[in-house]
């Protein structure tokens, strides 16, 4: 039997509901203001990771170096060692506690992609880093370990065009000759003579400029680092004169805008047409989230000359730069961190001309002079220069 209803409680109701109804609203309002007010609420988009390999045997030797005949088996030269394994995974399970929400539960290969150089020691690296990223869980569970395979792509070293830029470039070292006869420069030879008279003198090899320096501090960096004894003449030089000397050397392989446009900006361009799609991205089930790029010493160094925003040091293995892309108010834009210790977090960077929020159109702006436009044609290969061999990694 239904309720009969007389026009008293009518009223009645009517009266209820509409206070109900106001109360509603004046909720709706204060939590509509509330959201207004809510802090700018950031949602990250896409995350470009770039990092050097890990600790690793010497790659390199000097005809007096008393471990030039060392097999360093079973790791053999230039190889990752023990240390530098677990540096790597150490370094993967940084990335997945940073992005863990970000990154969910499963490895989709849409999502995420990974790459090398051509180098043993950076693909081993990259693999490690993507077992402390992707422990399988639940329906990735495959069999005994606690392990899956994620894919890993590599360029050919000679063909590189992306984290060293391997590929033949005349422009780039027709300015790097200019750079290197300029004053500022020369003066830094001859700073540095002794150093490259004393070298010569003891490692029984010419040493003439700063990426001999280099590649003679990288060896002894990596012997010291396996725990081999170095010759008592570097207690002269090593690491200090030394170091400061190779820091240098990537300095002046990252000048000005010229260089860096068809070294580091090869890279530079490509991300930023990742960001360019990701801003024209449509509803995708599966979106790419992360792009995992292993690299070397020089990949770290050109890229952060080129983006202006390298505190001029040593790139010590596995430092590790973060772009991280998001939306913030309804605009696109990037943070860059750099991880170059362990022990602290990352360091907040600021691009020049930029806040440290850099929206993409303000980003586009500051970087017009460091992205090749067409890069075969800017290096203006036309067989009229000979370009040197590349030294390294
Ligand atoms: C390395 O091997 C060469 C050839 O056998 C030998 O002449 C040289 O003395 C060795 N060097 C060292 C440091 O053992
Ligand atoms: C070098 O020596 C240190 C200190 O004894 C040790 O912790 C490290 O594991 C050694 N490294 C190698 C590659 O043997
Ligand atoms: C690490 O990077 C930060 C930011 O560029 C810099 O200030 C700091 O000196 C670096 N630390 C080392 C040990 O080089």
């Amino acid at each position: 039997m239904a309720p009969t209803i007389n026009k008293k409680n009518k009223k009645c109701i009517i009266v209820i509901m509409a206070s109900g109804v106001t109360v509603l609203l004046v909720l709706a309002l204060i939590i509509g203001i509330n959201l207004a007010k809510e802090p700018d609420k950031k949602e990250l988009k896409l995350v470009h990771i770039i990092f050097r390999h890990g600790i690793r045997t010497p790659a390199d030797t000097y005809p007096t170096d008393p471990h030039v005949n060392d097999t360093l088996y079973p790791v053999g030269w230039g190889q990752l060692t023990n240390e530098g394994k677990m540096e790597m995974y150490e370094l993967g399970k940084f990335l997945r506690q940073r992005y863990d929400n970000f990154l969910g539960d499963f490895y989709h290969p849409n999502e995420f992609y990974s790459q090398s150089t051509g180098v043993d020691r950076t693909k081993a690296s990259v693999q490690l880093v993507n077992v402390g990223i992707w422990p399988p869980k639940t329906k990735q569970i495959w069999g005994p370990l606690n392990w899956q395979p994620i894919p890993v792509h590599s360029e050919l070293l000679s063909q590189d065009m992306l984290l060293l830029v391997r590929k033949p470039c005349a422009a780039y070292h027709k300015e790097r000759d200019k750079v290197v006869a300029s004053e500022t420069v020369q003066k830094k030879f001859q700073e540095n003579q002794a150093l490259f008279n004393y070298l010569t003198q003891h490692t029984g090899r010419l040493v003439e400029n700063f990426d001999d320096v280099q590649d003679i501090f990288s060896t002894l960096k990596a012997e010291m680092d396996y725990n081999l004894t170095l010759p008592s003449w570097t207690n002269e030089c090593y690491p200090d004169k030394m170091l400061e000397a190779t820091v240098f050397s990537y300095t002046l392989n990252a000048w000005n805008d010229k260089m860096n446009r068809l070294k580091g900006g090869v890279l530079l361009n490509k991300i930023i047409n990742d960001w360019k799609s990701k801003v024209n991205e449509r509803d995708l089930e599966h979106p790419q989230k992360a792009f995992l790029y292993g690299g070397h010493d020089s990949t770290i160094v050109n890229f952060m000359r080129t983006l202006k925003v390298w505190d001029t040091q040593f790139p010590n293995y596995g430092v590790t730069v973060l772009l991280e892309f998001s939306i913030l108010d309804g605009e696109y834009g990037l943070e860059v961190y750099l991880r170059n210790s362990t022990s602290v977090p990352p360091f907040k960077l600021n691009i020049p001309g930029c806040n440290d929020f850099c929206p993409l159109t303000k980003l586009l702006e500051v970087t017009r002079n460091v992205v090749p436009i067409n890069w075969e044609e800017e290096c203006e290969n036309d067989g009229s220069y000979e370009v040197p061999e590349p030294g390294g990694p």
